[in-house]
């Protein structure tokens, strides 16, 4: 039977991964895939993460199976950090999933089973992964208009027109914060527009918050989420664990769903039997780090000190490199990077160039121009800059 399978093509921001380890320039620069580096390229493991194992591992009694939506002392702890007082948590299910693409995963599973005709609205562009689970998933998918490519900005106009354009029983998906590729993000009085719209049109959000703390800060980063799911009466969240804890292979994520009517009886028991369909019980060792880092006091102000200073960080890179930018063209079409928050920004430039960067400059991005500032440092930036002008971005 396996004469019939068709070679799959590689996933494009992981593939870069591989292309980049082949090349024995030594002056290469990675900028593919979303992985905080520091200032030396290593990906630390956090400070908090590090002292919360060795505690584990003195203290943990077995190994045995926790619960089919995961331990409830993780799904409390990350109810309150991404949704704080926001919504009452009896109206909050939450099930632990295999990272945050896990909870995307068991998200889209979740409205097929609910409404195996919705459409499921994405912003173009999107991560590309939300656009190949739809289609393996075979659900359909409306893309709504978001990045201008003029200003680098979100063209909100447009959006909201394609929004409107949704119904009761369609899906909209929204990044909560630091949108990946693109870096652009809606200030909050055009999130209210958004609610504005999901009210009008009854479409339900879904909402991918991956990146909490790497824009303006953790809880300005949940403002939007937060909103949405305070004004709405139903609504999907996938969060990730993944890059503010640092934790990437531990594979740690969450999938939240918020109902208010008598659905929401059958919502704890539904998320329950979809783990139990796809992977049975999900990761527990993520997931107690981070239940024991949020529920501890010492912990906890470490972690966030930590993420603090990796946003700081990242915004210190964007600022140089649009400085630099500046200087080298002669000119502020660059300032968007300042502009935008998150470890990505979308240059804005064609797939040739990002080859070229490549071929001739040893800097790796993604197809679609867009780079991982986290993946720069002090040092790489003026190279990155002078490579930009140099190829003619
Ligand atoms: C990314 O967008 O680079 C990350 O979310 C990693 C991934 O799985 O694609």
């Amino acid at each position: 039977m396996f004469e019939t399978l068709q070679a799959q093509k590689p996933d494009a921001i992981l593939a870069l991964v591989q292309m980049f380890k082949d090349d024995p320039r030594s002056d290469k620069i990675d900028l593919g895939v979303g992985v905080y580096k520091d200032a030396s390229g290593n990906t630390p493991v956090m400070r908090a993460v590090k002292a919360a194992e060795q505690q584990l591992w003195e203290n943990e009694t077995s190994k045995s199976y926790v619960a089919l939506t995961g331990d409830p002392g993780f799904s409390d702890a990350m109810v309150k950090l991404v949704l704080g007082d926001a919504v009452p948590r009896a109206t909050v299910s939450a099930a632990a999933t295999p990272g945050g693409t896990g909870a995307v995963r068991q998200a889209f599973e979740l409205i097929k089973l609910a409404r195996p005709d919705a459409r499921v609205f994405v912003s173009n562009p999107t991560w590309p992964n939300h656009l190949s689970i739809l289609e393996y998933l075979g659900m359909e998918m409306v893309p709504y208009r978001y990045f201008d490519n003029e200003t680098r900005g979100v063209d909100f106009d447009a959006m909201l027109d394609d929004l409107k354009t949704a119904k009761a029983g369609d899906v909209v998906l929204l990044h909560g914060c630091c949108h990946n590729p693109t870096g652009a993000n809606l200030t909050m009085p055009q999130w209210q527009e958004v609610i504005a719209v999901l009210q009008q049109t009854g479409a339900v959000p879904m909402i991918d918050i991956a990146y909490q703390g790497f824009g303006d800060g953790l809880e300005a980063d949940a403002q939007a989420t937060r909103a949405v799911a305070a004004a709405l009466p139903e609504c999907l969240i996938a969060a990730s664990c993944s890059k503010n804890f640092g934790i990437y292979r531990e594979r740690t994520g969450i999938l939240m769903m918020i109902a208010n009517g008598t659905e929401a009886k059958v919502a704890q028991g539904t998320l329950a039997f979809l783990n139990r369909q796809n992977f049975s019980f999900p990761p527990d060792h993520g997931a107690r780090l981070v239940t024991m880092i949020l529920n501890d006091d010492e912990l906890r102000t470490d972690w966030m000190a930590e993420v603090e200073a990796m946003r700081v960080s990242m915004l210190g890179l964007r600022e140089q490199l649009a400085t630099e930018l500046r200087q080298r063209a002669g000119s502020d079409r660059f300032g968007f990077i300042a502009q935008h928050r998150g470890m990505f920004s979308r240059l804005g430039t064609t797939p040739e160039m990002v080859q070229k960067l490549r071929e001739d400059h040893g800097i790796y991005m993604v197809g679609d121009s867009r780079l991982n500032i986290a993946g720069l440092n002090a040092n790489s930036v003026p190279l990155l800059a002078e490579a930009i002008v140099k190829a003619g971005v």
